[in-house]
């Protein structure tokens, strides 16, 4: 472990280039006059309407940003760019995994995602709908989203890799009408079937009424007559015009749910909007990554998630960045390939995961070697701490000790960067550095109090901040109580994570201190893990933790009691795994199944997932007096 007085230095050449000299004077001014700052930022972009108000925080808290102000985010992605120079530039590289390339200028993608949204009222799709979008990483799945942006519906994009019971779950919970998914990707040189998938979820689901697909792998489909259209026959027909108004919305008003696990079972949709969402994501995006028109952009997450929503989609478009995609696996055909993709579109910023990392690191550095990737300017990481190893191999090896690693910490919930450092930000590996401008964030204890340097408290922030989600869709309620109460004298956010600050105010994210396990990065709850375990007809109780795995950061440990009468066996655990892994999806697949005869509960009957944990690891299992004997 690096001490923590070891400071990761920008070299000249990045503070010579740095638009942001000096965090800590624009720092104090953004806390000073939180709310002149975010109008600043805002006055970057283009509004059909001024706000009248920057924050109404009369009902805490349910903040709102910019009231009163009518925008849309593509007014800012893309409509605003198409009357400037940026109209003939690349907005959006993309490569197949096969190897084929698409690019599409502000022009084009303008015309693409006009023809979309076109189609989507053509099948009655209405400002405020909500439309699933359920695709692999092929171009259509960015023209659905913005699309939907575009005629005011929201979009709810579910990542490709789950199950269908989780799909129709989340298409339920939507009451969505339409669904837009494609027959499939390509992945590892075979074509996934995610038509299939959607097909078994519309079985499931009463209000679905159309689904739009796209042809991706040419694979055979089933399609049931005045259901089922294919995007291309859509394409061809007159009510596809390539010209379509922007809708103007309300600066509150919902652009897009997001699912994300939590604690209990029912996975929770966030809700974010038009205008603050546009204006925060844009500011971490330019600001953070110091982004220049000459850059070309690569977020290698799926937009299937918060990273791709933010980062992927919406913050580069609307800085006017030249974005790119890839569709496939990072090893195919060989474990060069990102290598040869940065080498040959000249990507200068990087960002992606600590386990990405690890997954590459992994085939040695000769791989990365064998291609010139000195375009790249800046790192980026996000989704879990970042293991020294991983921070070593990333800076040295792919960064060529002269590109400083931006490790952003946030979640689906701030709908951007909350904690991160910019380029000219000393580093400390393994730490996610400082707050972005306007952010109070603390590390607290029980009571709320800010604990002493070096302490393990929780993470909390402070104020609101305009890319907040701004409920829980249909449950204020949760929405309070899960982020609000715990802290509810100070107003303070609770983010759920535990962290300490050290004595240069540097912040150091231990990991989840609820019931979220990350899996590669990917957030998914023990309530649903153990819930997929119980729907098997072996099962009595379940009981899942997260333990350290070399790769994926953590794995998944599942703690099974049989129905009465059963015995565990070899061949029942392999069953239990791959049951778990099809009701969820492949992602949610434990590392191993473990036969108990009973599990630690607390005598209201909660299960103490800490003591299974601490058992399995040999480490003290802490306080045991609520523990049922
Ligand atoms: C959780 C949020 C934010 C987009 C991807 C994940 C963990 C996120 C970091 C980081 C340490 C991190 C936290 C957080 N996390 N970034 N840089 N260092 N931990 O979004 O799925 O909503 O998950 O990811 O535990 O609470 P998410």
């Amino acid at each position: 472990m690096m001490d923590s007085k070891d400071f990761v230095y920008p070299s000249q050449e990045v503070m010579d280039y740095a638009t942001v000299k000096s965090y800590d004077d624009l720092y104090h001014e953004s806390i000073k006059n939180r709310e002149g700052f975010w109008a600043e930022e805002a006055k970057r972009l283009e509004w059909y309407k001024p706000w009248d108000k920057v924050l109404d925080d009369s009902n805490h808290p349910f903040y709102k940003w910019f009231t009163g102000g009518k925008t849309n985010i593509i007014q800012n992605a893309i409509d605003r760019h198409l009357k400037t120079a940026n109209r003939n530039k690349l907005a959006f590289i993309w490569e197949g995994e096969p190897g084929d390339l698409k690019t599409y200028s502000y022009h084009a993608l303008n015309r693409e995602v006009c023809e979309f949204a076109n189609i989507l009222k053509a099948m009655g799709v209405h400002k405020g709908d909500i439309v699933t979008i359920y695709m692999p990483q092929i171009p259509e799945q960015i023209f659905a989203m913005l699309a939907c942006a575009k005629i005011g519906a929201a979009h709810s994009v579910v990542y490709g890799g789950f199950s269908h019971e989780a799909l129709a779950e989340r298409i339920n919970a939507a009451n969505s009408r339409v669904v837009i998914t494609a027959d499939g990707g390509f992945r590892r040189g075979k074509p996934t079937r995610l038509k299939d998938i959607v097909n078994k979820a519309m079985e499931l689901s009463p209000t679905m009424e159309v689904c739009i697909t796209v042809k991706r792998t040419g694979e055979e489909v089933y399609m049931e007559n005045d259901r089922d259209y294919w995007y291309h026959d859509l394409k061809a027909l007159p009510i596809a015009s390539h010209k379509c108004e922007t809708e103007q919305m309300d600066a509150e008003d919902m652009l897009f749910l997001l699912y994300t696990s939590g604690s209990t079972g029912k996975p929770k949709g966030l809700v974010h909007t038009h205008g603050g969402y546009s204006v925060y994501t844009s500011a971490t995006h330019r600001m953070v990554f110091d982004i220049k028109p000459e850059d070309r952009w690569w977020c290698a997450a799926d937009p299937g998630w918060i990273t791709g929503h933010s980062y992927m989609v919406y913050g580069p478009l609307i800085n006017g960045s030249t974005i790119f995609m890839y569709e496939g696996a990072p090893n195919h055909p060989y474990p060069d390939r990102w290598w040869r993709m940065i080498d040959k579109y000249g990507i200068t910023v990087l960002y992606t995961s600590p386990t990405a990392i690890r997954g590459l690191m992994r085939y040695g550095e000769s791989w990365v070697n064998r291609h010139d990737i000195s375009s790249l300017r800046l790192l980026g990481s996000v989704g879990e701490p970042i293991n020294p190893e991983a921070w070593r191999w990333y800076h040295e090896v792919v960064g060529k000790k002269k590109c400083p690693i931006m490790d952003t910490w946030w979640q689906t919930e701030t709908g951007g960067f909350v904690i991160t450092p910019l380029p000219v930000t000393p580093l400390k590996p393994g730490s996610a550095t400082k707050p972005f401008f306007g952010h109070e964030v603390g590390v607290v204890d029980e009571q709320g109090n800010d604990v002493a340097a070096n302490e393990v408290g929780a993470l909390v922030i402070k104020n609101p901040w305009p890319g907040m989600a701004r409920t829980i869709m249909g449950d204020d309620n949760r929405y309070n109580e899960t982020y609000w109460s715990k802290f509810e004298k100070q107003k303070y956010y609770h983010a759920g994570d535990s962290a300490r600050k050290d004595e240069d105010g540097y912040f150091w994210i231990i990991g989840r201190s609820d019931d979220v396990i990350k899996v590669s990065g990917y957030r998914l709850g023990t309530a649903e893990i153990e819930s997929a375990a119980v729907s098997h007809s072996d099962v009595a109780e379940a009981a899942a933790i997260a333990l350290p795995h070399e790769l994926k950061g953590s794995g998944i440990h599942l703690y099974v009691i049989l129905k009465a009468g059963l015995t565990g066996s070899k061949e029942l655990a392999k069953e239990l795994l791959d049951h778990v892994a099809k009701v969820m999806g492949p992602i949610a697949r434990p590392e191993e199944v473990i036969f108990a005869d009973s599990l630690p509960k607390t005598r209201s009957g909660k299960i103490m997932r800490r003591v299974l944990k601490a058992r399995a690891l040999g480490e003290d299992e802490g306080d045991l007096s609520t523990l049922d004997d």
